[in-house]
């Protein structure tokens, strides 16, 4: 067969893939390594989006390869015929680099299908049915993750009606303040409205869990109450809440688990330990893996045979995500993408400098947003949608996220090196005219406070 094109492949795709699933770049890859992805017409693309912040260690290291590679040979899968040794490899493994306590495991294959088992362990263990979660938050597209996702309405409208016992309160997301406060000037007026959720709509001792995502991802790539000191900061003042009510106190740590904000989990940059943490994506570099960890002992209150998972801990995917860590720990790359982290902030505070409507650049380690707003201080997704395409022509790729997908989320690789950074950012700034061909975007006339979102 000759070599078949981009658009060949496309019109294939048309015709026997469900619409539903949106894809992000009219291209088709055919292969990637380290920080690059090649399509089938062999263009290099430079991925700054490393398959929605999965491929942690960069596509295809050679010791996941290997890794997986030798598995397959022993032993492709046994589900829960009988134990194997790689699922319990890998529970230890992670019980020493998960936060204190937290060195019980259960294993399954999706964040969603996490979020899941999550909620259901919180249900059964503290046999309370209602749950908070955070607005603007992502947990899946599983039913109950969809229940708890507000992210966009989109996510949620024509599933209706959605599990019940779900209530949402405002994300620390102090640039558009839910309660219309300054940052750096407030008294975590946020957390009162969460507290006063006790008063106005449930009962503390009907609710059995709250979960929040450490640092937001699909929502806007939001490092929660930045405007607060961390001591006593929201995060602190979350667990005393939980623990003063014996709520279970969850972490979804899907997107910032794994290294990718400079430490193994984003709740060590708070101080604060969750009573259940969600893990997913970079666990095992593009393998299907997800899982929670929890106490011993609150794992034992959850009964033999009250969940489970055909593929769960599937002896691939724990070779994978054993190598994967592995890697991260010999390569040092929790340093370097502190380092990294830092470095690429610095180049894109640059740009802020010099554009206006470039309103924040914020995150932790490599977990990156920058956040645009228009001249009445609204959220720009539109200059964001050039953005992103102007980047494209050039051959990188990067993804959008917000509620008005206004926000750039940068997701290098871990071990990303400073050509790297340099070739994205020098992308970035020869894309930047291009995308905000307006030019009174420029000046620096316009309003730096942005808005809240209705
Ligand atoms: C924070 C968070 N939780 C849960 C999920 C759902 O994960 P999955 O797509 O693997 O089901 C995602 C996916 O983007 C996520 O970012």
């Amino acid at each position: 067969m000759p070599n078949l094109t981009n658009a060949d492949w496309l019109e294939r795709d048309a015709r026997y893939l469900a619409p539903t699933y949106h894809r992000c770049f009219e291209i088709v890859t055919e292969r990637a390594k380290g920080a690059y992805l090649y399509d089938v017409e062999g263009n290099q693309y430079l991925d700054f989006t490393m398959g929605i912040a999965v491929n942690n260690v960069g596509h295809c290291h050679p010791s996941v390869v290997r890794a997986a590679q030798a598995q397959v040979e022993r032993l492709i899968h046994c589900s829960a015929v009988t134990r194997h040794t790689m699922n319990i490899k890998l529970a230890e493994k992670i019980g020493q680099i998960a936060p204190p306590g937290l060195d019980c495991v259960f294993l399954n294959n999706s964040g969603g299908e996490a979020v899941d088992a999550a909620i259901k362990m919180a249900r059964f263990v503290t046999g309370r049915p209602n749950v908070i979660a955070f607005t603007g938050a992502f947990h899946g597209r599983t039913l109950l993750a969809t229940a708890l996702t507000t992210a966009k309405s989109h996510y949620r409208q024509g599933y209706e009606p959605l599990p019940s016992g779900i209530l949402h309160a405002p994300y620390p997301y102090c640039l558009r303040c839910p309660v219309g406060q300054k940052s750096g000037k407030c008294k975590l007026e946020c957390f009162d409205i969460l507290e006063s959720m006790f008063a106005h709509q449930v009962k503390p001792d009907t609710v059995g869990a709250i979960l929040i995502e450490p640092m937001m991802g699909e929502g806007g790539y939001i490092v929660p109450a930045t405007g607060y000191p961390v001591e006593n900061g929201y995060m602190q003042r979350l667990r005393k809440l939980c623990d003063k009510h014996g709520i279970m106190l969850i972490f979804d740590e899907v997107q910032s688990g794994f290294g990718r904000t400079g430490k193994w989990f984003a709740s060590e940059h708070f101080g604060v330990v969750p009573d259940i943490m969600i893990v997913a994506k970079g666990i095992a570099s593009g393998f299907p893996m997800a899982g929670i960890v929890s106490r011993k002992e609150l794992m034992d209150r959850w009964t033999m045979g009250r969940h489970g998972s055909t593929y769960g801990g599937n002896p691939v995917a724990c070779a994978a995500a054993l190598a994967s860590i592995d890697v991260i720990e010999q390569e040092g790359l929790l340093e370097n993408t502190r380092k990294m982290g830092e470095y690429f902030m610095s180049r894109l505070n640059e740009f802020k400098s010099k554009y206006s409507f470039i309103k924040e650049v914020r995150g932790l380690g490599l977990m990156i947003g920058m956040e645009v707003a228009d001249e009445s201080g609204a959220p720009d997704g539109e200059l964001i949608e050039k953005l992103v395409e102007e980047c494209f022509k050039r051959k990188l790729l990067l993804l959008d996220c917000g509620i008005k997908n206004h926000i750039i989320r940068f997701v290098p690789p871990l071990n990303v090196t400073k050509a790297e950074i340099d070739k994205a950012v020098s992308i970035i700034e020869e894309s930047l005219p291009a995308a905000s061909s307006d030019e009174s975007k420029d000046s620096k006339e316009s309003s730096n406070v942005a808005q809240p979102i209705a």
